[in-house]
């Protein structure tokens, strides 16, 4: 049998979610609405999701008790800035509370600022695309940050800066401008079709210089208030392959996809890198799946060797420390989750060999939960969850995640 691989001491060891996809009901944001209009692509709402807004204290003892040091989730903007300047002091409370029992369970709270969803009233004055965001948020930022930094292990400002750049250029995805569930969704925003601009689903220039402002002005208010702790942003980067004679075009995407973010991560105190599988690109553009291949059922390939060569990838154009903060297979066949967490663990303990600074690993997801415009139907999670009776139900892979994270040790 080969040596085991002792990761470094303090290595993070977690399971990361997001509030809109596990709390369930969160009225106020923007995806409520694109969820809800008539003929919206969206498979279904997300409904009471995994009603972690009011389980979190089992939820989070219970990955305590599975062995993992840290949890990775986001604070929701809608809850805590409901209204343009109206701030709640108890939905405030809500994530110091969620802060707490982190620590109590020995668990370094990771927040993000921001996964994909915005408050409606931001969509209403312009959204991704308008000049005033990048203030809004970096406001929203020293708010939450006031109260509640003091309690913070580690903080995103936003989660996958790169998301609607890497569904236009590699899946080909655009906002449907002309489409009546846009229309319908603009009209129930207060704008219009062409303004409408959520943060997963519009990719342009103006798009990108908003979001990257935003990053700059919420990591300053985020290092100006209490609390001293790691600040970044994460990426989605998926592995570019080219295939014999894609070699430039491969070449191009990645400079398209990746490169303006990271030299916007210039500075920051680490990158969060979120890799699920890899891209092959031939000389006509993104060739899809190997013909054959084993695919997930988000219908790309199970392909878990993606994470060591994003992580080189991100190391080599940022010299950055990074954190893993999302990998993971949606899957109904749980060995198979075991397979791909162990091969991306290899990968990245190759990376640690070679002196690479990773700094922790954090599972998407803790729960089966609500995985966008698929709607439930992909199960990432380590535990599953009954939606009608919202029980949890602990898979034999969080089991056996959890004791890697105890051991620290593969
Ligand atoms: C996102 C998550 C999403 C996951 C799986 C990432 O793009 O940050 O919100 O659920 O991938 O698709």
């Amino acid at each position: 049998m080969s040596q085991a691989f002792v990761f470094p001491e303090n290595f993070l060891w977690g399971t990361a979610t997001a509030a809109h996809q596990v709390e369930g009901n969160n009225l106020g944001s923007d995806s409520w609405v694109l969820e809800h209009v008539p003929g919206t692509l969206y498979a279904e709402p997300s409904g009471d999701a995994c009603d972690h807004y009011h389980r979190y204290p089992q939820d989070i003892a219970l990955l305590g008790e599975l062995g993992f040091n840290t949890y990775r989730f986001s604070v929701e903007w809608a809850r805590i800035e409901p209204e343009e300047g109206e701030f709640s002091q108890a939905a405030t409370l809500h994530y110091r509370r969620m802060l707490e029992s982190c620590h109590q369970q020995g668990l370094t709270p990771l927040v993000t600022f921001h996964h994909f969803t915005s408050p409606r009233w931001l969509m209403a004055k312009g959204g991704w695309q308008s000049d005033q965001t990048p203030g809004y948020f970096a406001r929203y930022c020293e708010w939450v940050t006031r109260h509640l930094g003091h309690l913070i292990g580690g903080a995103f400002t936003l989660n996958e800066a790169n998301i609607a750049a890497l569904l236009h250029h590699l899946v080909g995805l655009e906002a449907p401008l002309e489409a009546p569930w846009w229309g319908a969704a603009a009209k129930a925003l207060q704008t219009t079709p062409d303004h409408l601009a959520p943060f997963q689903h519009l990719h342009s220039a103006k798009a990108r210089q908003t979001i990257l402002q935003a990053h700059r002005l919420g990591f300053q208010a985020i290092k100006a208030g209490p609390g001293e702790f790691p600040v970044g942003l994460s990426l989605a980067i998926q592995d570019v392959q080219a295939l014999p004679g894609g070699e430039e075009r491969a070449e191009a995407l990645r400079q398209e996809i990746y490169q303006p973010y990271f030299e916007a991560v210039r500075g920051d105190d680490f990158l969060g890198v979120q890799t699920y599988s890899r891209e092959r690109v031939g000389a006509q553009g993104p060739a899809g799946p190997e013909p054959g291949a084993e695919l997930t059922q988000m219908g790309y390939e199970f392909y878990p060797e993606a994470l060591e060569c994003a992580i080189r990838y991100a190391v080599s154009q940022t010299g950055l420390p990074v954190l893993v903060s999302e990998n993971g297979v949606a899957t109904p066949d749980d060995t198979r989750r075991v397979e791909y967490i162990r091969r991306a663990l290899q990968g990245v303990a190759h990376c640690l060999r070679d002196g690479l600074e990773v700094q922790g690993y954090t599972y998407w997801s803790a729960f089966d939960n609500f995985e966008w415009v698929f709607g439930y139907r992909p199960t990432f999670g380590l535990i599953a969850v009954n939606r009608q009776t919202q029980e949890r139900m602990v898979k034999p892979s969080a089991r056996w995640l959890g004791s890697i994270a105890r051991a620290n040790a593969l």
